[in-house]
């Protein structure tokens, strides 16, 4: 078989045999905030935390994590990830990605091709003026029955200002219907690289 037809059969195959939830898995109806100001959300963040499957899948061994989100022209985000591997002295590795704001704080992000995920911003700390100063970030969608679910503390600053600790910001998450406990936080090294 051609691997264009070959797909096509697999994509068909998948969604014949993959009822939509078939594993009782749905997204919560999550608030974003809607009132981001894209450019004054533009520039460096440092990731805090993030749930164990994402790190395992995409940052295994990476430290010093930080996203750098640029404005283009066209409207579109650069997005660049950076970490070191396995040190904070370790080389830098870098993912290059975009976004495009769909609406208030839901953003879609992607890294390969045209495939692109949800990036919902659902808390947002300081303000547009002053510079927003922590961001919490949701990404839950559901294909074919199989959900993935990520979420991220970013901040400004390699630490997070001390009246927003992460127990306030999980508190803030569950109220929103995120089942946080389920998703294995893991806080990301941020001493010792800057
Ligand atoms: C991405 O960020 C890293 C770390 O700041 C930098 O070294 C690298 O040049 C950047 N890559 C691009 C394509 O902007
Ligand atoms: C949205 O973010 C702005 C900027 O941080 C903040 O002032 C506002 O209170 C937030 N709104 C909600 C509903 O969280």
């Amino acid at each position: 078989m051609s691997p264009i037809i070959y797909l096509a059969v697999t994509v068909v195959v998948l969604v014949v045999t993959c009822p939509v939830n078939s594993n009782g898995f749905s997204c919560p109806k999550v608030p974003t905030n809607d009132t981001v100001d894209l450019e004054a959300y533009m520039g460096t963040w440092y990731q805090i935390a993030t749930n164990a499957a994402f790190q395992k899948k995409f940052e295994k061994g990476l430290v010093c994590e930080t996203a750098e989100y640029t404005l283009e022209p066209s409207g579109t985000v650069k997005v660049n990830n950076s970490g070191r591997i396995d040190s904070v002295s370790g080389p830098l590795k870098s993912a290059i990605g975009k976004a495009v704001q769909v609406s208030g704080g839901k953003l879609k992000v992607s890294f390969f091709l045209d495939i692109f995920g949800p990036y919902w911003i659902t808390q947002l700390y300081g303000d547009a003026a002053s510079g927003y100063s922590v961001a919490v970030i949701w990404s839950c969608e559901e294909k074919f029955g199989i959900g993935e679910r990520d979420l991220w503390i970013l901040s400004r600053t390699p630490q997070l200002p001390a009246d927003l600790q992460p127990a306030h910001l999980y508190d803030v998450a569950r109220g929103m219907g995120i089942d946080v406990e389920s998703l294995d936080m893991v806080p990301t090294l941020q001493a010792g690289c800057w």
